[in-house]
């Protein structure tokens, strides 16, 4: 179909959100609560459910890129089944977002199974701040599974989110580890999502205070962005590239690609929208296409306005 909106917006990146289980408790995303530690999860979806649904949208919209969240997508427990099934269905780009806990163990058959991209979310190098953000002590283990990712020969980049008297010491020491590896790198600024909805302005470390803190370290200039890329890019005088995700302070809503299929089977068009549009089965194509609209429509014009669903459930 053709599905564009007055700002030429059109649906080319597929973020599915497998489940909406963790295995870190990052401050941004949960309370740490008893019930979130310990909640009873339901039935996963079947991957052949996720791989209906993808391959209907696909029909529509001629995706280009597919990209599993969570939740973690690596507690889904058909992975590699899924994104099988997606490659087969002809998607050029299968990329991933993980914490890397449990990737030591699976990069070698998710690479097999045709995935190509991760990124990681890491956001401390010192064990002390990274329990800070994620209530969880084995920073090795992420570690240990970005290596074995890149042995694999997976593309893997990282995304730190940046948080004011939380994890702002972490800037340089992320960077120069990041750096030392040859992995790209975007500091994101935190989104008011979830228990920070209404209240994430008390944590936002803005783009310019990321870069006060880089320039304090080294020179670097800024690159050209890319159409619908979320990231703005600099090059340090020696060659390395480091990128900001600008969420709050440099939105970049006006080129959103994105669509997002959560586990239950509904759409949303934009993460500031709450209102989630359930996918049928029995849908007829027209009420697909309609359905489709409906998601475009939710796109915001400017910037993200905030959610009370957190990236658990919806993905990044
Ligand atoms: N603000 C910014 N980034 C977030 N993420 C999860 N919640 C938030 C938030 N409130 C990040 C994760 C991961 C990606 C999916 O989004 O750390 O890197």
């Amino acid at each position: 179909m053709e599905l564009n909106d007055k700002y030429g917006r059109e649906f080319k990146t597929l973020r599915v959100s497998l489940l909406s289980t963790c295995n870190l408790g990052c401050v941004y995303c949960t309370m740490g609560t008893e019930e979130e530690e310990t909640a009873d999860h339901k039935p996963q979806t079947p991957a052949a459910v996720f791989v209906g649904h993808i391959a209907r949208l696909h029909e529509q919209l001629d995706l280009k890129t597919v990209r599993f969240t969570g939740g973690e997508p690596l507690l889904y427990r058909e992975l590699p089944g899924v994104i099988e099934g997606v490659k087969a269905l002809g998607i050029g780009n299968i990329k991933m977002t993980s914490n890397a806990f449990l990737l030591d163990r699976m990069a070698p058959a998710l690479k097999e199974a045709g995935l190509e991209y991760i990124n990681v979310s890491l956001d401390a190098m010192d064990s002390d701040s990274f329990f800070a953000m994620t209530r969880r002590k084995q920073l090795q283990r992420t570690l240990k599974g970005i290596e074995t990712a890149l042995a694999c020969g997976l593309d893997v980049k990282i995304n730190s989110v940046m948080m004011k008297g939380k994890n702002d010491d972490q800037v340089l020491p992320l960077l120069e580890y990041a750096f030392s590896r040859n992995i790209r790198i975007r500091f994101l600024e935190v989104m008011a999502m979830g228990h920070l909805f209404g209240h994430a302005g008390q944590y936002l470390l803005s783009q310019d205070e990321i870069l006060d803190t880089i320039a304090t370290r080294y020179n670097f200039n800024k690159l050209e962005r890319k159409s619908s890329s979320t990231a703005n890019y600099w090059q340090t005088d020696e060659g390395h590239v480091f990128g900001i995700i600008a969420n709050d302070t440099e939105p970049f809503c006006i080129d959103c690609n994105r669509l997002r299929l959560d586990a239950e089977g509904n759409i949303h068009g934009c993460l500031s929208d709450n209102h989630a549009i359930l996918l049928d089965d029995y849908d007829t194509e027209e009420q697909l296409q309609q359905k489709l609209r409906m998601a475009m429509q939710q796109k915001q014009e400017v910037k993200f306005v905030g959610s009370e669903m957190s990236m658990m459930h919806i993905g990044g």
